[in-house]
């Protein structure tokens, strides 16, 4: 596969919307198709999905693991591997380590999960994954919580050591960035990370920034 991989984790509410979306306006700057999408409900099977898991009522856990997984393997066949085999970068938001940190983990449905979604995807790695770490998530990000967020996002402490964790098992896949950083500083540490990443894989880096005000340009 020609493409890129980069997939962004982390805490609800760290900041990974805007983050995608610098990155891969950085990554189109440097004329590359750019793909960005997200789990859960990256295709249109998967927003049904989303819908089910995230806004309706009680799902039993390991159905839960399982709808995440189903959105996942559908995602990844019809959208991601045939976008990267045409070349594309994917930029994305959760993959794997979600449902290992939040399944796994916050519902305690253990390793299996990693396994579930390992056959989902026929073992797809990211090239990347950039996970944007912050201890805690100012008031101001506060805002209705979807089911999951409610029931699973309690012990954040918890949720940010499990991905830290994760990240320390394979530093040379992970760049653990510091989200409480202003957004310009966050979106530099991240480019560093990718830039390196694409070089990794034999392909060219980012464009150079300009120099001063905005270094993405104008939007
Ligand atoms: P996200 O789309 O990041 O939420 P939002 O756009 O509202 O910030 O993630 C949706 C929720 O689903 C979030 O609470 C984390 C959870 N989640 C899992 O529990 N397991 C998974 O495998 C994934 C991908 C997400």
């Amino acid at each position: 596969m020609s493409g890129f991989f980069v997939v962004f984790e982390g805490g609800d509410g760290v900041g990974k919307t805007t983050q995608i979306e610098l990155l891969a306006r950085a990554l189109r700057a440097g004329g590359r198709e750019v793909v960005e999408t997200r789990e859960p409900g990256g295709t249109e099977l998967g927003r049904e999905l989303r819908q089910a898991i995230m806004h309706g009522g009680h799902v039993a856990p390991r159905a839960e693991a399982l709808l995440y997984a189903a959105d996942r393997a559908h995602h990844i066949a019809t959208k991601v591997r045939p976008a990267l085999e045409r070349g594309a970068a994917v930029v994305q938001d959760r993959y794997i380590d979600s449902s290992v940190v939040y399944q796994g983990g916050a519902r305690g449905l253990g390793d299996e999960v990693a396994r579930v979604s390992e056959w989902a995807t026929e073992g797809l790695v990211p090239d990347l994954t950039v996970l944007l770490d912050m201890e805690s998530v100012p008031e101001r990000l506060a805002r209705e919580l979807d089911r999951v967020e409610r029931e699973t996002g309690g012990d954040r402490a918890l949720i940010r050591e499990s991905f830290l964790a994760l990240a320390s098992r394979e530093p040379e896949r992970y760049a653990v960035v510091d989200a409480s950083q202003s957004v310009d500083d966050v979106a530099a540490d991240v480019r560093v990370a990718v830039d390196s990443a694409l070089t990794k894989v034999g392909l060219a880096g980012l464009p150079a920034a300009h120099a001063g005000v905005e270094p993405w340009g104008t939007p």
